[in-house]
């Protein structure tokens, strides 16, 4: 791919079968616990997408051996602690991956320094220091918490946390420092998020307690657990096979499946909003794969209705708002998305891009401080107009969105710096054109 803009024209209908890449919250946690844990950790799946290279090097530095033996199989020797880095950590686009190992490292008597792109460095990460503060790290940093940082750990008391958002970076990062801590770590979750960390903690040997209670998930976890090297296989990513799948929807005579997709709940929000909204997607295959559920997810083409998403349903959809905003765009009626303030702060303000991209292409789009109501196209059967070059910020999902909403428009669309699209999704033009999709070069 190339940063010079690529274009998505609209065409005839995209069929056929693919495989979404790695899950990318999995992958990075696969390296993280492979590094912390004593013994060899293999991995097959991860996706080797720019963000978790990053966070494999991070691994290397902190001395860890990471190997790569093959497409998407990565053996890990983890020391079973961290050592100080001998240089600053450039943790490059990764959110998850910076605040991932920000808590790990935590958990150490070493001192490590840790930046990223443009994008990372405008993040906050108070976020994380305030909980790793209060369990004893100590730290220096930016005006406003951000990058670069540097942190100092060891000697960390267990704290009782309750989440002021809902986040399971920050939830993980404060799980990965109680595991050196002294005493039982306790997060309490208003709104469970994604729960791969506790999953794979499990996995690695570690005894995690989880309960439901009236004021919300209590999830505990002992200090001083060691974790052992394990197997690691990496489901296809829901976040990334959101892209083909709504393509289908809107893409007249479509059909499409994305194969062995990551179906975890607290994941799936995208799937049960679209069918609300009347999408024909069926999934088969249904099956447990390392401790996951994972199937093969088929979408057709499907007359879409405009519907209030339920604020509550955001931590398991919160990657999805972009190209539910895409859907949204082309179904009858306008679809109302509250609750998603989270959204400002990822790797760009995407409630803003969202809104200034679908209005670049002809489509309603009204703003507020935690919303978004795109207004449908369907009902006075105008269709989506295009035609504009939205500038992503450097952000992969408002890239890869928008260029899915050029593809039933009725003039093309463009994108600057499609070259951040391979922090997550390596190669989705080349799978998109496989599915028939005309997404290529400005
Ligand atoms: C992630 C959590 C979410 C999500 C991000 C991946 C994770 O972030 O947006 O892409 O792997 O834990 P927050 O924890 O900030 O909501």
């Amino acid at each position: 791919m190339s940063d010079a803009g690529m274009k998505a024209r609209p065409g005839g209908p995209l069929r056929g079968r693919v495989r979404a890449p790695g899950d990318k919250s999995i992958s990075h946690r696969a390296l993280i616990l492979g590094a912390l844990a004593s013994g060899e950790t293999s991995i097959e799946g991860l996706l080797e997408g720019d963000d978790v290279m990053a966070t494999a090097r991070a691994m290397r530095a902190f001395g860890a051996q990471v190997d790569h033996l093959g497409q998407g199989r990565w053996r890990v020797i983890g020391a079973g602690l961290f050592n100080e880095p001998g240089d600053v950590i450039d943790c490059g686009n990764a959110g998850t991956g910076v605040r991932l190992i920000m808590g790990a490292a935590a958990g150490f008597a070493i001192s490590a320094t840790l930046t990223g792109d443009a994008s990372l460095r405008g993040r906050p990460m108070m976020r994380v220091l305030r909980p790793l503060g209060e369990m004893g790290a100590a730290w220096m940093c930016r005006e406003g918490g951000r990058l670069p940082l540097t942190l100092q750990g060891g000697e960390l008391a267990a704290i009782a946390y309750r989440l002021p958002e809902p986040s399971a970076q920050v939830k993980s990062a404060v799980l990965l420092a109680g595991l050196s801590a002294e005493g039982v770590t306790e997060i309490i979750e208003p709104e469970p998020t994604r729960d791969h960390t506790e999953h794979m903690l499990r996995a690695f040997g570690a005894a995690v307690e989880v309960e439901d209670r009236g004021d919300g998930r209590h999830i505990r976890l002992a200090g001083g657990q060691t974790l052992a090297g394990t197997r690691v296989r990496v489901p296809g990513d829901p976040s990334s096979a959101a892209f083909p799948l709504v393509a289908a929807l809107v893409t007249p005579g479509s059909e499409v499946t994305v194969e062995g997709v990551l179906l975890n709940p607290l994941r799936s929000g995208l799937i049960e909003t679209l069918r609300e909204m009347g999408a024909d997607i069926a999934i088969t295959n249904l099956r447990q794969d390392g401790g996951e559920s994972v199937g093969d997810v088929t979408a057709r083409h499907s007359a879409l209705t405009g519907v209030v998403v339920p604020p509550a349903r955001a931590p398991s959809m919160i990657d999805e708002y972009p190209i539910l905003a895409v859907a949204a765009a082309y179904a009858q009626g306008p679809t109302v998305m509250r609750g998603i303030g989270e959204l400002r702060v990822k790797e760009s303000d995407r409630i803003a891009m969202m809104a200034a991209g679908l209005a670049a292409c002809g489509v309603g789009a009204e703003e507020e401080p935690e919303g978004l109501i795109v207004s449908g196209t369907a009902r006075a059967n105008h269709g989506v107009k295009g035609g504009g070059l939205v500038h992503t910020q450097g952000d992969h999902r408002i890239a890869m969105s928008h260029l899915i909403l050029g593809l039933g428009a009725q003039e093309p669309v463009s994108v600057d710096e499609p070259g951040m699209i391979a922090t997550s999704f390596p190669g989705f033009d080349a799978l998109m054109a496989g599915l028939g999709a005309d997404i290529g070069a400005a």
